[in-house]
């Protein structure tokens, strides 16, 4: 970083101006009300409404965050990305598409739907990420298989703050009838590979959903994502470069729920969301941000996250076309 900046070649040479645009709007935006935090678990919907962390990450490490950036909070559908990509990165596409297809569902992100296929829409829907999981590292047990997946977390956001929150996870699993009639929709189906243990899968899948991260971390990780793979403060190559443009691809097309459509039009960055009320939004071979608001839009995110986006829109044009 160091080298690159008095040698004049940061990807974002003045970073103090971004820094005070992203400061602005932040502070425009403390007072903004929409939406409501995410209720299915009464451990998100006791989430504060108040709490507003932004954090941006570039290729070469530069790093700003302001807000309540040591919140933690659990990453819930951000995690989908990842472990597609590791999914990618461990078996590779060819294999990966027999079992989750590449296209927009066009349906709710936990509906009970497949494709032409008969296979899950996509690896950012609950049906998609089932299946996902049920492919990561089928061969381990359960144990191994959290030390490994966590692990990758790990070295994603650069030893920076990863835990795991053990009451979103268990209630995930107590309030998980939809997730179960998914998961058993595709047995019946036989979209599985052979000797999956569905209870199993769905407790990684719940595992995934309760990893905790702060926005720092978050943003790290998706900054890794922007970085073609190698995260961008240890220099660690997480993930393979093709492992990630075919995630990106995705996030793009299928990262936002039904609001996917519309943000690839306007907005056009791969993105995550997730019903904790977080998105990660990737500008490739530049930067990440992470926005962390509980309050939730009809479409399930983060209401504040999308407006911030709206307006930074205004002041520099991101869009990829
Ligand atoms: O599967 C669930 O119900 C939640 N853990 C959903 C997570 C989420 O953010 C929704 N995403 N697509």
């Amino acid at each position: 970083l160091i080298v690159k900046a008095f040698s004049g070649n940061l990807v974002i040479p003045d970073f103090s101006t971004f820094k005070k645009t992203v400061t602005d709007i932040y502070e425009e935006l403390k007072d903004f009300k929409s939406g409501n935090p995410a209720d299915y678990i009464p451990q998100l919907a006791r989430a504060d409404p108040n709490l507003w962390a932004v954090s941006v990450c570039t290729v070469d490490g530069q790093r700003f965050d302001i807000g309540d950036i040591d919140q933690t909070y659990s990453i819930q559908s951000t995690s989908k990305p990842f472990n597609y990509a590791m999914a990618l990165d461990l078996y590779g596409n060819e294999y990966v598409n027999q079992y989750v297809s590449a296209e927009p569902s066009g349906h709710g992100f936990n509906e009970i739907v497949l494709d032409v296929r008969n296979k899950p829409h996509n690896p950012m829907i609950n049906a998609g990420a089932i299946m996902v999981s049920s492919l990561v590292e089928a061969e381990m047990n359960t144990a191994d298989r959290f030390e490994y997946m966590q692990g990758i977390f790990r070295r994603l956001a650069g030893d920076l703050h990863v835990g795991f929150n053990n009451s979103i996870y268990l209630s995930e699993r107590s309030v998980a009838d939809r997730n179960f009639a998914l998961g058993h929709y595709m047995h019946e189906h036989d979209c599985f590979p052979q000797g999956t243990n569905l209870e199993k899968v769905l407790e990684f899948y719940f595992q995934l959903c309760s990893i905790e991260a702060k926005c720092d971390s978050h943003c790290v990780m998706a900054a890794t994502l922007a970085n073609g793979g190698i995260c961008p403060i240890t220099g660690d190559k997480v993930y393979e470069p093709r492992s990630v443009q075919q995630t990106l691809s995705l996030m793009l097309s299928c990262g936002m729920y039904d609001y996917s459509g519309q943000w690839a039009f306007q907005v056009g960055l791969p993105a995550k969301s997730g019903v904790s009320g977080s998105i990660i939004v990737v500008v490739p071979n530049v930067m990440a941000m992470c926005l962390y608001s509980p309050p939730l839009d009809k479409l399930g995110n983060s209401a504040k996250g999308i407006e911030f986006m709206n307006r930074l829109l205004e002041r520099f044009n991101f869009h990829h076309f």
